[in-house]
């Protein structure tokens, strides 16, 4: 090791953390030729089990268990976070900001739910936040916002921004897989999440939006207040119906400020125009169809998940935190402008929808169903119950109802009423279909 080379904490040896460390060491080279003599090497690497297998050659006396003597360790220069979760890596992320050390971090979760207090330890201690690898994977999406567009209002960011629920749902339109074996294809892939029930209920997306959102807009934004569901709900069905009527499933993002600044922003599966160009995003790709008042439409696509691709920009933030080093920029993370903002409420925003009942099959349901929605007001632009082509009089349990655009908080009040039908068995589930 040259006396001159930035040493690396490395606090996760996991998917994503043996990916920057292969990265590191493959392209050292590279990276030092890119960037004038940057030299990097791993000066300690925190795992919770110092004993267990890693799929990575790294140099065992490098290996600890303690977060104090990793964050204290004179050669640890630059701290990477690969850990995941909100409470040890909060403490771990905090701990190295008050010992005016820059950070790296992908962890989405951590900065949307407690990334005020981060960002505010990382401007009192001028030890900047680096979190590229946080949001859609190896996209460089964080900087786009940050940098390039820092000249624009961003109008809207409407996004596919999880990797796994995407694959999922790919796997179930054109691989016909179920639910839970497609889910376990993107688990052995390497891109679920530890806690694999944040990609499929929404919230690693809901996440990754929050950050776009606070980067774009300039306050902080409570999870609280924002609307989320994932895939879990989606069946053949829903997909198969999709598809007839010119549709595709996504799990999406939708961010965008309405004229009166206020801003909008929810992740919901939604029905999208097969011919749109987010439609033709497959597997772990992710998209961000990004509008600036300047810059106008653009598309930026890439790999959302998975080892390499994260570990790209992972390492991209390592060598800007390491240039940092040499001259430190504490404008970047995220720069609050505005003390808050206002935040559309989910109840007032608009769309048509595809609405799927489970109901007992008896005479007049169609008719029940469509007076409750005929008294509140709500068009129906179609009804259809798939039928067993075996047995034309065999019970139906679905019934699908597609529904002129009103406002979300109509539609629920309606589907309360609807719900109280004794011919309805459960919670109706609820699509949006977006124009885009
Ligand atoms: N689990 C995440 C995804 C990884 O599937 O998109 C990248 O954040």
């Amino acid at each position: 090791m040259t006396s001159s080379s930035i040493g690396i904490g490395l606090a996760g040896l996991g998917t994503v953390g043996s990916g920057v460390a292969q990265t590191l060491s493959e392209n050292a080279e590279l990276i030092a030729q890119r960037t004038g003599g940057i030299s990097l090497h791993i000066a300690r690497a925190l795992v919770k089990n110092s004993g267990r297998a890693r799929e990575i050659d790294i140099n065992n006396d490098l290996i600890i268990t303690d977060p104090d003597e990793f964050v204290n360790d004179p050669d640890v220069s630059i701290v990477v976070e690969l850990i995941g979760g909100t409470s040890a890596a909060f403490d771990l992320v905090a701990a190295s900001l008050r010992a005016g050390k820059p950070v790296v971090t992908g962890n989405k979760a951590l900065l949307a739910e407690r990334g005020e207090e981060l960002f505010q330890l990382s401007r009192t201690h001028k030890a900047p936040i680096y979190f590229e690898a946080a949001v859609a994977g190896g996209i460089p999406i964080i900087k786009a916002v940050q940098e390039s567009l820092v000249g624009n209002h961003i109008q809207s960011m409407t996004g596919i921004i999880n990797g796994t629920s995407n694959y999922i749902l790919e796997r179930m339109t054109e691989g016909g897989l179920q639910y839970p074996e497609a889910l376990a294809e993107a688990k052995e892939l390497g891109y679920a999440e530890a806690d694999e029930t944040l990609d499929v209920n929404g919230w690693d997306a809901a996440h990754k939006a929050i950050l776009l959102a606070t980067l774009a807009y300039g306050f902080s934004i409570d999870p609280a207040q924002i609307y989320v569901r994932g895939i879990e709900m989606v069946r053949p069905i829903d997909i198969n119906f999709a598809k007839e009527l010119g549709y595709v499933i996504k799990l999406l993002c939708i961010v965008r400020q309405h004229e009166n600044g206020a801003v909008e922003i929810r992740t919901q599966p939604s029905f999208i125009p097969q011919n749109h160009i987010l439609a033709s995003v497959n597997g772990v790709f992710n998209a961000v169809a990004l509008k600036g008042d300047k810059l106008g439409d653009s598309l930026f696509y890439g790999r959302g998940a998975g080892q390499n691709p994260t570990a790209s920009s992972a390492v991209a933030d390592i060598i800007e935190a390491a240039r940092g080093l040499r001259n430190a920029d504490t404008s970047r993370g995220f720069l609050p402008y505005k003390d808050s903002g206002t935040l559309i409420p989910i109840d007032d925003t608009q769309t048509a929808y595809y609405v799927r009942f489970d109901v007992t099959d008896e005479p007049g349901v169609v008719a029940k169903i469509a007076t409750v929605l005929a008294d509140k007001g709500i068009g129906i632009s179609g009804t259809h119950s798939p039928a067993n082509p075996n047995d034309p009089d065999a019970d139906f349990v679905d019934m699908v109802f597609r529904l002129h655009t009103c406002s979300f908080g109509l539609l629920r009040d309606t589907l309360l009423k609807i719900e109280e039908l004794s011919c309805v068995n459960s919670r109706p589930v609820v699509f949006r279909i977006e124009t885009l």
